[in-house]
């Protein structure tokens, strides 16, 4: 499979880095991540300085959400961001991969020094980052602010000749946000951060689940797949430069879609946080089964924005849902589920019945949903209705 991608002239063996963390306060964690995928690593956003009152990050720093999702309320490096400087970056080089230096753009000056001092030991690209969720609803949304994006990127553009990637997240700005990075400057734009603020709360002591101040984090992985998906595709038609996109991606099938919807690469975060660094290797193994099941895409690559022509107009083909009846335990879960009485129960002379949908279905597919994974009874199809 040829899985090489490139972001403007970065190039990585495959489109999976790993992004921006707790996880990438050091290398160890990539270090595993590479040897089964991994292509790259965005380090933890560092800060000049981090205030005192930033120095701890509240706890609980994390609440685990269902569909591999979290809540979380971190706001930057925790290390001096001279570790990544005197020993991180050489680590990541010495196994030949490429580094991207997060930044954190709320103070454009800093974020400049701190591009002088990485690009006199050469890095591969330096990552800003103007799109914390819970750090913008307590000291400013960036994510939102044009004004800031425009002194930020006054001050950075001409402090580096390294490639420069703006990360945004979703807001009804995206597009407005993708278009002001792009103009002044920006090779790359990397979407989405996590999105929120949300919230959770332990019934049981009656707390929100996460230590900040107003109780709210920022939401990341399964959950936010769509927004995230959305994003990219937005951006995607609005720009003309590369873009990474991240957000919720936890298997092959969810790559695939990211760079159908017009990405160059993918960065992970919340899957591999939860899963461990064998989701690159199962992820790996996903995107080569696709590969072989589809040899019309000669690479990896070839697969970055397949999706744009089909959302020019509205589509009136809907997938049908089918019972595969070897798989049926007439467990009547889908019969349940139907709004419109169109699954009818055809009794056998087992103890199993079949599910038979009807001319009054409507394709929206709650039955799919309905039917238990590991049964997996029920398909939908695509054609005419
Ligand atoms: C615990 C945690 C810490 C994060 N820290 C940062 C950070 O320092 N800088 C940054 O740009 N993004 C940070 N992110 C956001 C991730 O890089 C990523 O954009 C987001 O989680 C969406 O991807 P995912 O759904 O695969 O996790 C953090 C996310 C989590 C869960």
């Amino acid at each position: 499979m040829n899985s090489e991608v490139l972001v403007g002239t970065v190039r990585f063996p495959t489109p999976l880095l790993l992004a921006s963390g707790f996880i990438t306060e050091t290398p160890e964690f990539f270090l595993r991540a590479q040897p089964l995928g991994c292509a790259g690593i965005v380090t933890r956003s560092l800060k000049e300085h981090v205030p005192p009152e930033r120095s701890r990050i509240p706890a609980p720093r994390y609440a685990v959400h269902a569909q591999k999702s979290m809540l979380n309320c971190e706001w930057g490096n925790e290390l001096p961001w001279r570790t990544w400087l005197e020993h991180g970056t050489g680590e990541v080089q010495a196994v030949g991969a490429p580094i991207i230096i997060s930044l954190s753009g709320r103070d454009p000056e800093g974020c400049a020094r701190l591009m002088q001092a990485f690009d006199e030991i050469g890095v591969d690209a330096f990552e800003v980052n103007v799109s914390c969720s819970h750090s913008g609803a307590l000291h400013g949304n960036l994510n939102v602010d044009l004004d800031h994006l425009r002194t930020l990127m006054g001050v950075i553009r001409p402090a580096t000749r390294t490639p420069l990637w703006i990360k945004l997240s979703y807001s009804t700005h995206v597009v407005a946000m993708g278009h002001l990075a792009e103009e002044l400057g920006a090779d790359a734009l990397v979407c989405t951060n996590s999105i929120g603020p949300g919230m959770l709360i332990d019934t049981g002591t009656t707390r929100p689940q996460v230590g900040i101040q107003g109780g709210g984090g920022g939401l990341t992985g399964e959950a936010i797949f769509p927004i995230a998906l959305w994003c990219v595709h937005q951006l995607a038609n609005a720009v003309r430069i590369p873009i990474v996109g991240t957000g919720g991606i936890a298997t092959g099938d969810h790559v695939i879609q990211m760079l159908m919807a017009g990405a160059s690469a993918v960065e992970l975060y919340t899957a591999p946080a939860l899963l461990g660094p064998r989701v690159f290797r199962t992820i790996m193994r996903q995107l080569g089964d696709f590969m072989r099941d589809h040899p019309e895409y000669r690479s990896i690559a070839a697969l970055t924005g397949r999706t744009a022509p089909h959302t020019t107009e509205h589509s009136f083909s809907s997938p049908v849902p089918r019972v595969i009846e070897e798989k049926c335990t007439g467990c009547t879960l889908c019969v349940e589920s139907c709004a419109f009485g169109a699954i009818d129960m055809i009794a056998r002379s087992s103890d199993r019945a079949l599910a038979v949908i009807n001319d009054a279905c409507i394709s929206c597919n709650a039955c799919v949903g309905a039917c238990p994974p590991r049964w997996g009874a029920i398909v939908a199809e695509f054609g005419e209705t």
